[in-house]
């Protein structure tokens, strides 16, 4: 498959329909992913980017029919990562001597992951690519979300490909946003946001403010994944500005694993009392090892505090939650509070320990946590209540 976005550019990537983890299994697809493939023609043509390599040869012999392989005079690699690089060995075997365009830290990764040699031509922010009537514009945009990350911008068509940045695992045959289910959209966006670029937003915001500031028209964002932006572009480029600012909504999130539903009651207990001191506050619980874990980062992202439970075993916590709370402290939340719970049997450390590990992970914690005794009776369930309207309270 491929399509004309406009007299210039034309779509030459792959949808993955079926792909339901990504980043090997660090990452849920609920809705698979798009690797988007573009062909820019002018004078010359540029090749930006390419697909992940199960789909090298498909994605060739489909090049092939939309072009002859050596009338591709360039190719930019807007991003050194599998999903968008695969596919280069397999091309570079047809058209060996072409040029890379790419940064200097994405040559270190091409060659770190396919060991060639390729031509490499380096670039930085402002060069600029001449196709003939137009121009391609780069801009590095280092950490966003690998060293070697950039953008670029096609010149009179004023269309901005942004790589990984905007983009979300979402596949769509309809391919633009103003076409798909748009909370459907909406979803995957903050989910990819949260989920991938939350250690960076302080770069996202300086980048954001660097492109703007730039003064060019944007009438497209051709991202690497899921749809393209054409409709409103800007609005994508808004929410971002909006999620980078230490994003929070009027939602606490319980996160919790259980071995006999003692901590579960506790939860339970716990989300009836936030609700009873406040109507307005979202409260949202999630097993952790029954739910996805990026949705329930999701669900941290958009919260102003975060509550998480777990029995206690073998003097330590269950391992779902141990698992969740290493992910939570590798994005780096910030300005988001947070308390533990849990039930115990004897030696009762796994409250502490959450603790611990959500100060390490950058919380504000509010209070030592809540620990209740074997499976937890009325005054128990009563103590949770507390603990729960206390902390809405604290929080309002
Ligand atoms: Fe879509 Fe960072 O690769």
């Amino acid at each position: 498959m491929s399509f004309k976005i406009n007299d210039s550019i034309s779509w030459v990537g792959k949808i993955d329909w079926e792909l339901r983890k990504f980043h090997g299994e660090e990452y849920s697809t609920h809705k698979g992913t798009t690797y988007n493939s573009y062909l820019v023609r002018d004078k010359h043509t540029a090749l930006i980017d390419t697909v992940w390599s199960p789909f090298r040869e498909e994605f060739i012999d489909q090049l092939s029919q939309e072009i002859t392989l050596s009338d591709i005079d360039f190719i930019i690699a807007n991003h050194a990562e599998p999903d968008h690089s695969g596919a280069l060995p397999e091309l570079m075997k047809a058209i060996p001597d072409k040029p890379i365009y790419c940064t200097a830290n994405a040559i270190k990764s091409l060659k770190g992951y396919y060991h060639q040699d390729w031509n490499f031509q380096v670039v930085k922010t402002g060069d600029r690519l001449n196709l003939g009537s137009k121009e391609l514009v780069f801009v590095s945009a280092p950490m966003l979300h690998w060293p070697d990350s950039m953008f670029c911008y096609l010149t009179e068509d004023n269309v901005l490909f942004s790589n990984d940045a905007f983009g979300q695992h979402y596949a769509s045959e309809l391919m633009y946003n103003d076409l798909v289910d748009q909370a459907e959209l909406y979803q995957e966006c903050i989910k990819y946001y949260a989920n991938i670029l939350t250690p960076f937003s302080k770069l996202v915001a300086k980048k954001i403010q660097e492109v703007v500031g730039l003064g060019l028209p944007v009438d497209m964002i051709c991202t690497s994944h899921g749809v393209i932006w054409r409709d409103d572009p800007l609005q994508i480029v808004n929410k971002y500005a909006e999620w980078a600012d230490d994003y929070q909504e009027n939602q606490i999130t319980i996160i919790y694993d259980s071995m006999w539903n003692s901590t579960r009651n506790m939860a339970e207990a716990i989300a009836e009392g936030i609700r009873s001191a406040d109507e307005e506050v979202a409260v949202k619980l999630f097993n952790s090892a029954r739910r996805d874990k990026n949705d329930i980062i999701t669900e941290v992202f958009k919260s102003k505090a975060i509550l998480v439970g777990s029995s206690t075993i073998n003097r330590g916590i269950l391992s779902s939650v141990a698992g969740i709370l290493e992910e939570i402290r590798g994005l780096g939340f910030k300005k988001k509070r947070a308390a533990a719970f849990g039930s115990y049997g004897w030696s009762g450390e796994g409250v502490k320990m959450i603790t611990d590990l959500l100060k390490e992970g950058g919380f504000e914690v509010v209070n030592d946590g809540l620990r209740e005794l074997w499976n937890p009776d009325r005054q128990s369930l009563e103590n949770c209540v507390s603990f729960g309207r206390d902390l809405a309270e604290a929080l309002r």
